[in-house]
């Protein structure tokens, strides 16, 4: 497993940014979701794509 370099940006407020070259996302039915970049993980729970970002944290008010 090449773990390489990673960034996490917790947004105030909103979702965790995470930039790497490719990531391995390991579902709860144990199916992978490859992303390469950049892509946001949801920290409000209120997202209908967990565990990514859809925006719903605007919404919901979510603060954190
Ligand atoms: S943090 Fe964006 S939808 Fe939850």
């Amino acid at each position: 497993m090449d773990l390489g370099n990673i960034k996490i940006t917790i947004r105030p407020n909103g979702s965790a940014k995470v930039e790497c070259a490719k990531a391995e996302i390991v579902m709860p039915d144990g199916s992978v979701v490859t992303k390469e970049g950049a892509f946001s993980l949801c920290r409000c729970g209120h997202s209908k794509n967990k565990p990514f970002c859809d925006g719903a944290h605007k919404e919901c008010g979510f603060v954190g």
